[in-house]
């Protein structure tokens, strides 16, 4: 498939596919088919048995300032209603494969939300996050209210998301918003060399292991510890596992297949 807004690669490295996000001049704004290319280029990797990692990112200036405001500007309550926009971004939760968002320069609203999607992320230093939709007489409607509130507690995640202010990337690091920071000129690099980590594991325990932590943020603790346990024993029925613990008896390093 080709598209229109965003670049991907199914190698970019070995193992490891990225999306970048293609509308400079609109600073990334997110509109609705550039959302939809996401969602294809996401389900295209996931079942592309080569990659094992996905990486998404925008360019140095911004990761994406947020949901296009030119397109939603004219719409209704019923126009939202009927487009239905975030089932789109239901189904990019849904991607099974861990995905890195590698963040440079604005990272606001539906780009803020974008990347607390993903499974990680690794900012530049010149990052700044912010949900400034009250600016615009709306709120954040991708998640924004529910995964900053997770992510940093209700302190912050209130006063960000009423007052619309950006916080620096140092800023989000200590507040438990993001993985790493690292000078602009590494992000990329940085989100590589974590997908390249990850990308040696084996995919099925990856795999698993991501749907558990997941889950953490969707039930209670007993709910969640029978589900850990059910992916834990299925790890079992895996060869990687047996080559795995094997590699360790044998002191050698694995090697995994993703059966
Ligand atoms: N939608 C549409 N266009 C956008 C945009 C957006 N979210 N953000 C930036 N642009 C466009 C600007 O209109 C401008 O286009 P023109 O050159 O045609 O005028 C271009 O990108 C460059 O932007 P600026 O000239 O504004 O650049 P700046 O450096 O002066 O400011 C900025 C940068 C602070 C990010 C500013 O652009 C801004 O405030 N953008 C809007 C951020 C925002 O409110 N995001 C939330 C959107 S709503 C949402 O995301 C809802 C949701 O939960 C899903």
């Amino acid at each position: 498939m080709s598209y229109e807004f965003i670049l991907t690669e199914a190698q970019y490295q070995p193992h490891v596919a990225l999306i970048r996000l293609n509308r400079p001049k609109e600073l990334n704004a997110l509109n609705l088919q550039l959302m939809q290319e996401i969602k294809h280029a996401l389900l295209e990797f996931d079942q592309n048995e080569d990659v094992r990692c996905i990486i998404i990112t925008g360019n140095e200036r911004a990761f994406a300032a947020g949901a296009d405001i030119k397109q939603m500007e004219s719409r209704t309550a019923i126009d939202m209603l009927v487009i239905d926009q975030f089932e789109t971004w239901d189904q990019i939760r849904k991607t099974k494969k861990p995905v890195i968002a590698a963040v440079s320069g604005f990272c606001l609203g539906g780009g803020c939300e974008l990347a607390m999607t993903c499974d990680m992320i690794v900012a530049s230093e010149t990052a700044k996050f912010g949900q400034p939709e009250i600016k615009l007489a709306i709120m954040p409607g991708a998640g924004g209210t529910q995964r900053l509130t997770r992510a940093v507690g209700k302190a912050l995640a209130m006063e960000m998301v009423l007052t619309g202010k950006f916080i620096s990337a140092d800023e989000a690091m200590e507040a438990g918003l993001i993985n790493r920071v690292v000078p602009e000129e590494l992000y990329l690099e940085e989100a590589v060399k974590l997908a390249k980590e990850i990308a040696q594991q084996s995919p099925v325990a990856v795999r698993l292991a991501k749907e558990s932590v997941l889950k953490a943020f969707d039930t209670g603790l007993q709910e969640g510890l029978y589900f850990e346990r059910k992916n834990f024993y299925m790890c079992f029925a895996s060869e990687d596992q047996k080559e795995g613990m094997n590699a360790f008896v044998e002191k050698r390093n694995a090697v995994f297949k993703g059966r």
